[in-house]
């Protein structure tokens, strides 16, 4: 099955790439479109050669809900205003926390249609005007409203029934998944951008002194108290945080990036599919067949296979959401991603390396920016210049999108 119906007719290359860094207090005072407007001046002054911003053909933005965070809407063509490129097309595509990775599957076909050379392409969130009950009930429109919030579910919720569901299919445990917060934190603590930059043990050292207790290592403060049970059997460190934040890209068709800069990082396979909304209607909780379906696409085109990817930042809003990712995209078989992760077969020196920028478990899930993030740093993983989680020898990168609980994945499958 071919879902985006398409080969990449051109070759489609990153040429420059942009990001605030993700935080639940630093951009308190900012409003998305400055956000949005930081990212994108931060993307034009890393294109080698220079660029100006009238260059920008068309505008793609990846916005899951500036209306009820922030009271506005019309995200898209706010931030071609306010970076002065009117009047360039400029279009918000929003299909929850994927809204993003399918923006930069948008914006590749546009370039790869004709239609465009030049378009920037990029995603933003400002979550954090709105106390946490209240980002929950927002988050929670991108489920179902009648069979699953009606029900009383929330994200965290539904990700914890996937984890029960994993543990009694496949045996997999919790403690595979505290081994996937252990990784994502200690990247995060080498990331500038990512909202946490603290090894957990930092933290239970912190806040042990605070409540007058010791830890002897990460499982033991991972299992105390002040790792509170989210929804059983997530605890607090295994959902990823509120975070405010953007991050923009620059593409260019392959003929004209090179006047631009001599190390273009190419997007040489894309792939998008979707899935029934509620969990209920699934035939696997194990599995998300969008994620699979995605990463098929984008192989075929890019003419790899799972096994040819160095480097990967996948959704892992939840820790068992990265572990289903590792399954799903073929990095390992099904039932064995807990297993791979506890064994540091994800780490920076890992078989794949997963998530060297910390994840959304570290780095930070301002929702609409979380697509264009994960491709910031597979632009920099490959062109080496992603500094103290650098990862070696990376020849092939692949991002993974998720929206909802799986209705919509993205893929992208990135080369040299
Ligand atoms: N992991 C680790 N620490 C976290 C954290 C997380 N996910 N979320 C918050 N904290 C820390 C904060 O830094 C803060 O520490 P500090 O006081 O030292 O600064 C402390 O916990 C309290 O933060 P607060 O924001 O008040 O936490 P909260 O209890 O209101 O929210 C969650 C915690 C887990 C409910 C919230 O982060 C959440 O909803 N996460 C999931 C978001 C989501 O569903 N996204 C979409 C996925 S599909």
């Amino acid at each position: 099955m071919r879902g985006v119906g398409v080969r990449l007719s051109r070759e489609i290359a990153i040429i420059g790439a942009g990001m605030t860094r993700f935080h639940h207090k630093l951009h308190a005072d900012k409003t998305s479109r400055e956000l949005f407007v930081k990212a994108a001046l931060e993307a034009r002054g890393s294109v080698d050669n220079g660029f100006e911003l009238p260059e920008v053909e068309a505008l793609f933005v990846g916005n899951f809900s500036s209306d009820a965070f922030e009271g506005q809407i019309h995200m898209a063509a706010l931030a071609a205003d306010w970076l002065g490129i009117c009047p360039r097309a400029a279009t918000r595509v929003e299909d929850a926390c994927a809204s993003s990775g399918v923006a930069m599957n948008v914006a590749s076909m546009a370039i790869a249609s004709g239609a465009y050379d030049i378009v920037m392409v990029g995603g933003v969130e400002k979550m954090r005007g709105l106390r946490t009950e209240e980002v929950t009930d927002t988050l929670a429109m991108a489920a179902d409203a009648v069979y699953e919030v009606g029900a009383g579910f929330t994200f965290p919720g539904l990700f914890a029934a996937l984890a029960s569901a994993h543990f009694a299919k496949h045996g997999s445990n919790w403690e595979q998944l505290a081994a996937i917060s252990i990784k994502n934190h200690h990247n995060g603590a080498l990331n500038p951008k990512a909202h946490f930059q603290s090894e957990i043990m930092e933290t239970a050292r912190k806040l042990g002194e605070r409540n007058d207790m010791t830890f002897e290592d990460e499982l033991e403060f991972l299992r105390s108290p002040l790792n509170p049970v989210i929804a059983h059997p997530l605890r607090l460190f295994d959902c990823c945080p509120v975070s405010d934040g953007a991050a923009v890209l620059i593409l260019a068709a392959g003929d004209v990036a090179r006047k631009f800069t001599d190390t273009p990082v190419y997007i040489r396979g894309i792939g998008q599919a979707s899935d029934t909304l509620a969990l209920h209607d699934r035939v696997d909780l194990t599995t998300m067949n969008a994620a699979k379906i995605a990463a098929a696409q984008a192989y075929e085109i890019a003419w790899v296979k799972a096994k040819d990817i160095d480097v990967a930042d996948v959704h892992d809003c939840f820790t068992i959401a990265e572990l289903l990712a590792t399954e799903d995209l073929g990095f390992f078989p099904k039932g064995e991603g807990g297993l791979a992760a506890e064994n540091g077969r994800t780490a920076l020196d890992g078989d794949v390396t997963v998530n060297p920028d910390g994840g959304l478990k570290a780095k930070g899930h301002p929702i609409g920016a979380t697509g264009a993030a994960m491709a910031y740093e597979i632009f920099k993983q490959l062109r080496g210049e992603a500094g103290r989680h650098q990862v070696d020898d990376v020849e092939y990168g692949l991002t993974h999108n998720m929206g909802g609980s799986g209705a919509t994945v993205s893929v992208q499958v990135y080369g040299r």
